[in-house]
């Protein structure tokens, strides 16, 4: 047992509650600190020669393939990544797209592996293992009977730490940085608004009243082909995974003629999710879009996004939540603030809201009313870049979610006009 490791289980149960009364930022700084250092692996485990993805895998093949096909395994060489940091190429990218840089532009391992084994199984000459290793169950979740432990031939600690959500937060909850202008050059501030708020979303919805955790839905249990054991997928599904978009979000379409046209309204419900839909970062979005057969009109759009604006400020919010910290004269803040938020949010997060738009009839619609016929289609959407949609950009990659028709409800009959006495 090292020294290193019997803290971190006070911190995670600090950062649970902490973050009820800090907006949005937990702190668990052994899987990442917001990106704001490099993750340190520490010592190499006794037991092993090295701890990279290969040398893991030639044990641990199944998971070793599957994690290679995951977005943590490319979060450095990710084509999407690496156009947004070619524009902003701070430290705090690579701590987080490339935790194991060792302070310096990612290189070698650190660049090919991204977020790798190491990054989440190795510290202080450990490998780090969910608490469920601790009472001989590979595991440790209901519902994950197992062979049996095998003798792990390198150092093994167990630890909750593992089996949490919080690991996840190091990365997958973090604050806009802002930059402080002066006259002569800059520099980044940690601000209080949030950037990924996907733990925050987590920690308010049903998910966590249930402890129904990130790896949960992401790290599905799976047996092995060669052994019958159960194991955690690492293949990291997420808005690429068709199937778990698709259950993620369901939309009720209705329509019904009004004076002007047609009303369009759309309840958007959540499914098996435990964030909002979607979560991650802005560069993500849904678009319900819905239109009138036959029209010319440009169909009516139903974003489920996040928008932000530029803001000049001149003092240093406090990401904890205290005073803001007043700047020398001349010196001003650029800070990103969230003006709307449409996403759908998780269960447990509220009532779902109805959201409607009305499509106008064409000027000269001859068209006979009654029989106004609606298409409509629901579609994920990864963006290039944060501002793309607003531009017109095409999406990098989409999930068609769902779509159909539906005939409009006829507007009621009008009364008859009164004859004039
Ligand atoms: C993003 C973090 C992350 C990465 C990257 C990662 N793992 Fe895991 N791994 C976990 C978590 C979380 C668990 C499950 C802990 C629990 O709940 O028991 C786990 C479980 C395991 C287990 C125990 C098997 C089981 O589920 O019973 C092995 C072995 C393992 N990982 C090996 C690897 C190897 C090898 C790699 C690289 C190819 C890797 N992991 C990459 C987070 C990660
Ligand atoms: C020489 C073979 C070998 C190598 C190399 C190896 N492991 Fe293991 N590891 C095992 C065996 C065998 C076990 C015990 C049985 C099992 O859980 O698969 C084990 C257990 C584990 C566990 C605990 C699983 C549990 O039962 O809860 C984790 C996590 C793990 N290894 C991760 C890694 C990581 C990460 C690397 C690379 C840094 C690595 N291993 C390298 C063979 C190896
Ligand atoms: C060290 C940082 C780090 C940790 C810890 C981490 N992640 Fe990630 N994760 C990332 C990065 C970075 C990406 C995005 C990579 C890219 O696309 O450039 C990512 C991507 C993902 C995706 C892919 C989303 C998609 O649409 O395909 C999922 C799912 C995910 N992470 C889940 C988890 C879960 C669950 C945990 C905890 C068990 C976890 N992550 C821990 C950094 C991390
Ligand atoms: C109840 C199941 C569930 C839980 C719990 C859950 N997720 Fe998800 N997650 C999903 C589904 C379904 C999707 C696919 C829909 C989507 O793209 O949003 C998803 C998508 C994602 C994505 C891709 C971004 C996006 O929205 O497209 C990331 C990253 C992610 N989850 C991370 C996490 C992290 C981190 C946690 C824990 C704090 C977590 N998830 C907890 C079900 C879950
Ligand atoms: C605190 C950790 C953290 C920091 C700091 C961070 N990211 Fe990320 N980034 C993530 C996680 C986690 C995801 C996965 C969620 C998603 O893709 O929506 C991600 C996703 C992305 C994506 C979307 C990739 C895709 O294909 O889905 C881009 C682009 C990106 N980050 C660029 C950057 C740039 C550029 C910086 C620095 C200015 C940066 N990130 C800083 C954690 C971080």
């Amino acid at each position: 047992m090292t020294r290193l490791l019997v803290p971190l289980v006070s911190c995670l149960v600090a950062g649970a509650t902490a973050a009820w009364a800090v907006r949005n930022h937990p702190v668990f700084p052994l899987f990442s600190n917001g990106g704001s250092a490099p993750v340190d692996v520490g010592p190499l485990p006794r037991g092993l020669e090295a701890i990279d993805a290969e040398s893991c895998g030639k044990c641990h093949a199944e998971i070793a393939a599957e994690w290679r096909g995951s977005l943590h395994a490319k979060a450095w060489v990710d084509p999407v990544f690496q156009d947004a940091y070619a524009v902003e190429p701070l430290a705090e990218c690579r701590n987080c797209h490339a935790p194991e840089n060792g302070g310096e532009e990612p290189t070698g391992r650190a660049a090919a592996e991204g977020v790798s084994c190491a990054t989440c199984h190795v510290r202080g000459g450990q490998v780090l293992a969910g608490s469920g290793h601790a009472r001989g169950v590979h595991g440790g979740s209901a519902g994950s009977p197992t062979a049996g432990p095998r003798q792990a031939p390198h150092a093994v600690f167990a630890t909750r730490a593992l089996d949490s959500s919080q690991m996840c937060a190091g990365c997958h909850q973090f604050n806009f940085l802002g930059f402080v202008t002066k006259s002569s050059g800059g520099h980044h501030v940690e601000t209080d608004e949030v950037q990924q708020d996907t733990w925050g979303e987590w920690s308010r919805s049903r998910s966590a009243t249930a402890r129904e955790t990130c790896q949960d839905c992401h790290m599905p249990w799976k047996q092995s082909a060669n052994g019958g054991r159960q194991y955690r997928s690492h293949a990291f599904p997420g808005g690429f995974d068709e199937a778990l978009v698709r259950e993620a979000v369901t939309a009720e379409v209705t329509a019904r003629e009004v004076a002007e046209g047609v009303e369009v309204a759309v309840t958007f419900h959540p499914g098996r999710i435990g964030h909002a839909f979607p979560t991650g970062d802005l560069f993500r979005r849904a678009e319900l879009k819905a239109w009138l057969e036959g029209s010319e009109e440009p169909p009516v759009v139903f974003p489920l996004a996040r928008t932000f604006r530029d803001r000049i400020e001149d003092c240093v919010p406090d990401p904890q939540g205290g005073p803001c910290k007043p700047l020398p004269e001349g010196q001003v803040l650029r800070v990103r603030r969230q003006s709307v938020d449409t996403r759908v949010p998780p269960p447990g997060s509220g009532p779902p809201a109805v959201r409607r738009a009305t499509i106008r009839l064409p000027a000269a619609a001859d068209a006979p009313r009654g029989i106004s016929r609606i298409r409509w289609t629901f579609d994920y959407l990864l963006m290039p870049t944060p501002g793309a949609a607003s531009a017109g950009g095409k999406p990098v990659h989409s999930v068609h979610i769902a779509g159909g028709e539906l005939v409009a409800t006829p507007a009621a009959p009008r009364s008859p006009e009164r004859s004039s006495p």
